[in-house]
């Protein structure tokens, strides 16, 4: 049968759509081939990039680094899934291979934020988060967690760090975005980036107070210990950042486990 439509000439149509039928399985084949054969290989990827940024976050590696070895030095970092209704720890999920993302199109692992809550524009929030621990002998010197909130343009994901009194910023790490280049993507900028070490999250009634402000902080104002300078020409990206701050670090997000791991009940 398939002689028989090889031997037919060139311009006979059932050859034309026999080979071109022919083409498309072959094409398809090596395509399917393809993603099945990288599949674990990008699996490990994504997972060594988050590590890195989680490494970059907790201070263990400086930007630009190279020749790093990730996964080793992150053997010194202690994942660990809280449940955020709880603000517990938990073993319900396993850190190692907890999706947040599947986990929040998934009806049985979030819920709706209620519009007057969901000041971070996410619309359904998971409810376990993978948080990352640092410690000095027991305390912990170091916390990540991992942060979102929608910028102008995208949802802007970044890890940020808490020094072991869990309210001062160690460090803040976006690394993914769609801000627009030259304007929002000022927050992957290090200078920017850098101004938010040392800044405090809680005022001393125990709420979210970070905010991106509107030009340059003032560093005689009683608020500078909360404020980071803006990026100019990108003010609606700043909110964003600022929304962020107050949903993770409100009841919604982390506030509660916060709260917990202040009086040791986490
Ligand atoms: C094409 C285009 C892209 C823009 N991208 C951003 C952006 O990524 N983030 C942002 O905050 N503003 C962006 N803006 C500007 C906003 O519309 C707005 O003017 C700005 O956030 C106000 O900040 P300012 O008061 O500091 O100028 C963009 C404007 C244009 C025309």
């Amino acid at each position: 049968m398939i002689r028989r439509l090889l031997d037919l000439p060139n311009d006979d149509s059932r050859k034309i759509v026999f080979i071109a039928v022919s083409l498309c399985l072959v094409c398809s084949l090596m395509v399917s081939s393809a993603a099945v054969l990288l599949a674990p290989i990008q699996a490990a990827q994504q997972q060594e990039n988050r590590r890195m940024n989680v490494l970059l976050a907790a201070g263990l590696i400086e930007e630009g680094e190279e020749d790093v070895q990730v996964n080793q030095l992150f053997q010194q970092i202690e994942a660990r899934i809280v449940n955020l209704d709880t603000g517990q720890f938990t073993d319900a999920v396993n850190p190692a291979t907890f999706d947040p993302r599947a986990a929040k199109r998934d009806p049985n692992m979030s819920d709706e934020i209620p519009d007057d809550d969901d000041v971070a524009g996410l619309g359904r929030r998971e409810r376990y988060a993978r948080v990352y621990i640092l410690r000095d002998g027991d305390a912990i010197s170091r916390l990540v967690l991992p942060v979102r909130a929608y910028g102008l343009w995208s949802t802007m994901f970044a890890f940020i760090a808490l020094e072991g009194d869990l309210n001062t910023v160690a460090a803040i790490n976006f690394y993914e975005h769609a801000e627009t280049p030259g304007l929002g993507d000022e927050i992957e900028d290090p200078d920017w980036r850098a101004l938010w070490a040392g800044r405090q999250i809680f005022d001393a009634q125990g709420q979210p107070r970070l905010r991106v402000i509107r030009g340059r902080v003032d560093s005689a104002s009683p608020n500078a210990i909360h404020e980071v300078d803006g990026m100019a020409g990108a003010t609606l990206t700043g909110n964003g950042v600022s929304n962020m701050i107050v949903f993770w670090f409100g009841e919604s997000g982390f506030g509660q486990f916060l709260d917990n791991l202040r009086t040791g009940g986490a």
